[in-house]
């Protein structure tokens, strides 16, 4: 017998007092529905008590409460999610049978990203890797590709997880540090477990710092099998792409938005949706031939901490991702989704990565604590738009009222139902697990050969990016051994960065100020892959947050042509001003000097000066550092502090209509890159101009030559 489905609502069901504002009803009510008359006293004997044990309404309340929070994620608890939509372009179709990525179908999806070693309420803008987990409601079942915002990992075999987990969360004895691996246990590990040295070179580079969700690509790490219709297999890696390109923070913004935003990737998602920028990212397969080796050019595909160069083997789109839907509750929708590399659809199978084939285990185990029990999969935000027709039962938390009396198959009480694939009437697309061939072999506890190389793809990587993409790694591993307490750490760790590139592990050892030591491997080399190099081409403004600094006298009709022209280029306009309220055109001031800080904004249009304020004053500035540079007299201290500091992170200044000393004066140099004067027509399109590639890296000479000694031979 047919098990009744679920609507896939998202909200509770209305109750009886409902109108369309308030769906749960405008009268407060206890969790059974009786509605009541105060909520605001215990019941007492007398206005001074004591409180009565028969209160049942105080005894919900507070017991409700008590158990309101449940275990963070082990891994990944910080996250921010998203509803939206997958559209296919068909071009799947060829290698994959799964009904989702047939010519134009769209599959409601939800998304999480999220950082990797911080507690829940952790900040956004750490040095981490970045979760990117994406559930498909697809016709066929729920698919769950749970990936990374990198293509590899620490470790080769699930077994590792545990420990490279335990050695980058905080110091077992005090709980620090917080969401970071710049600490004595992660080093530890990495440098005497060096498989591990090819990711961490990942989560060195800018990539461990993103700009925003937006800006990330998305890796599904491991090698899988796409099945045709026809029954041919292909072994895939899936790629995201996103529409704005991948772009990061400098280090310096990333410790400013801890402090000054924690939530700082959390609210560029919500706002940029709010907004109406929709982020979006292109689904992409590299595409293997599934060969007996399972390898391609000399790259084993079952071994995760390698990836393949989109310069071998290009990434085919299959299809768009658009976010278009914040959660409409956190709880309910970002915290208890469940995500897991084995919900599969029929036409992907999984490859015998021995990281991935732990990973099939762990999720589910995980979740039956983290959401109390094995019915998780019956919440909202998990439930499957496919019907469900399965023989579990009971358990915590059952919500459905399951009918008949043979959940077992074979039966004859309920008729044979649910009926397999092919049987009775059920002529649906089965999940199909691929009849791969297993090699004749010893059982044992090894690797393939093909895993010892641990170093050439870090050295690929560290060669293949600009030079001040290079300096920023060197600064990374310089400052996170620094944080290091113990010597010998440092000095394990310079020696795998030795094996990885001399020129790398030179600048690093003089800032450690220890000695450079000598490669104790032989390291193969391999031809660099500059597609892993985020400065290269020029992308859409979509959504990029443009600052307009204008103070209470600027003319209505500036600040109306300066909003509409970022509005039509696609910015995200913020209005600075000294103090709040409204301008001359009547906008109101989205940020003060009080509340601003450069890392919220990719541009600054300056189309006022702001002199000082009454609460400018530096010795009562809330802002450490707001101090005026000689010569820059008649500004507001807290404006020159907002110029440096997007000044020092390379990101552009337009004066609209100042004077041509106004660099000077605010102590900037006159006219270095991304210093731009403009007329009120011209200052958004030079601002378009300069945010297309990101950053202004020339500012500080950083594009320079490649260090000679870290140049391929
Ligand atoms: C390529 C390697 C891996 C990737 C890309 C990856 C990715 C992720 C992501 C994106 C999440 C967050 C899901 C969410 O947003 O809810 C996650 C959570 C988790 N991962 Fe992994 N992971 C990897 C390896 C592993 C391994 C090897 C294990 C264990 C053997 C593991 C265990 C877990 C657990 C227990 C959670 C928490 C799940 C939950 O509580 O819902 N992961 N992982």
């Amino acid at each position: 017998m047919t098990t009744p489905v679920p609507e896939p609502t998202q909200a509770r069901k209305p109750n009886t007092n409902a109108d369309p504002g308030h769906p749960q009803g405008t009268a407060l009510t206890t969790s059974q529905g009786a509605v009541l008359r105060d909520t605001d006293h215990s019941l007492k004997a007398g206005p001074r008590g004591p409180v009565l044990l028969q209160d049942h309404h105080l005894r919900e309340k507070i017991t409700h409460f008590d158990h309101e929070r449940i275990p963070e994620r082990v891994v990944h608890a910080r996250g921010a999610g998203a509803h939206g939509t997958f559209t296919s372009y068909g071009t799947g179709s060829r290698i994959c049978s799964a009904a989702f990525l047939a010519e134009g179908v769209k599959t409601p999806l939800f998304v999480r990203f999220s950082t990797v070693a911080g507690s829940r309420g952790s900040a956004d803008a750490v040095r981490d890797t970045r979760g990117f987990a994406t559930k498909f409601y697809t016709e066929e079942g729920v698919f769950d590709l749970v990936g990374n915002n990198m293509p590899v990992f620490f470790i080769q075999d699930a077994i590792k997880f545990p420990d490279v987990v335990h050695s980058v969360k905080p110091h077992p004895d005090l709980e620090i540090p917080q969401a970071q691996s710049a600490h004595d246990t992660f080093w530890d590990f990495v440098s005497l477990h060096t498989q591990a040295q090819a990711h961490a070179m990942w989560v060195m580079s800018d990539r461990g710092i993103p700009r925003s969700f937006r800006m990330m690509e998305g890796f599904g790490v491991h090698t899988f099998r796409m099945i045709a219709a026809d029954g041919q297999s292909s072994l895939v890696k899936f790629h995201w792409k996103p529409k704005l390109g991948v772009h990061s923070l400098v280090w310096e913004e990333a410790m400013l938005a801890n402090g000054a935003d924690p939530d700082f990737h959390r609210r560029d998602l919500s706002d940029a949706i709010k907004a109406g920028a929709f982020p979006e990212w292109e689904l992409g397969l590299q595409v293997f031939e599934d060969n007996e080796g399972q390898s391609f050019d000399g790259i084993d595909l079952l071994d995760p901490t390698k990836f393949v160069p989109e310069e071998l083997v290009p990434i085919q789109m299959v299809g768009k991702m658009v976010l278009d839907r914040n959660p409409s509750n956190y709880f309910a929708e970002t915290e208890q989704v469940a995500f897991h590399p084995g919900h599969l659809v029929p036409g992907i199978d999984v490859t015998n990565d021995p990281l991935l084939q732990g990973r099939l285990f762990s999720y589910i185990d995980t979740q039956i604590t983290r959401l109390g029990g094995p019915n998780f999969s019956q919440l909202p935000i998990n439930l499957p738009h496919a019907p469900v027709n399965d023989m579990l039962r009971d358990g915590m938390h059952q919500t459905y009222i399951h009918e008949g009396i043979a959940p077992y198959h074979p039966n004859s009480l309920d008729g044979g139902c649910p009926y397999q694939a092919g049987e009775g009437d059920n002529s649906k697309m089965p999940f199909i697990d691929f009849p791969e061939l297993v090699a004749e072999s010893v059982k044992g506890r090894s690797n393939p050969v093909s895993f010892d190389d641990h170093f050439s793809q870090a050295r690929m990587f560290y060669r293949s990016l600009q030079a001040h993409e290079r300096r920023h790694v060197q600064q990374a591993y310089s400052f996170e051994l620094g944080k290091c307490a113990s010597e010998v750490i440092r000095a394990r760790q310079l020696q795998a960065l030795a094996n990885i590139d001399v020129q790398l592990c030179a600048a690093v050892a003089r800032e450690l100020g220890l000695p450079v030591p000598g490669a104790d491997t032989e390291v193969v080399d391999r031809e660099p892959c500059p597609s892993v190099s985020q400065a290269l081409g020029s992308w859409p403004v979509d959504g990029r947050i443009l600052g307009i600094v204008a103070s209470h006298h600027t003319e209505a009709s500036v600040i109306e042509t300066l909003v509409a022209a970022a509005n039509h280029a696609g910015f995200q306009p913020l209005l600075l001003s000294s103090v709040g309220g409204s301008l001359a055109d009547g906008s109101p001031v989205d940020r003060t000097l009080l509340t601003a800080r450069s890392i919220e904004f990719d541009a600054l249009l300056i189309a006022d000066f702001l002199v000082p304020v009454a609460g400018a004053k530096v010795d009562s500035d809330t802002k450490a550092g707001a101090v005026r540079p000689p010569g820059a007299i008649g500004f507001d201290p807290r404006l020159v502090l907002l110029l440096q500091e997007t000044y020092r992170q390379s990101k552009a200044i337009v004066a609209v209509d100042q004077p041509e000393s106004f660099f000077q004066d605010l102590g900037l140099e006159g006219t270095g890159p991304g210093l731009v004067h403009a007329s009120v027509p011209d200052a958004v399109p030079g601002a378009v101009a300069l945010l297309a590639t990101h950053r202004v890296w020339e500012r500080f000479d950083e594009s320079g030559p490649v260090p000679k000694d870290s140049a391929r031979a």
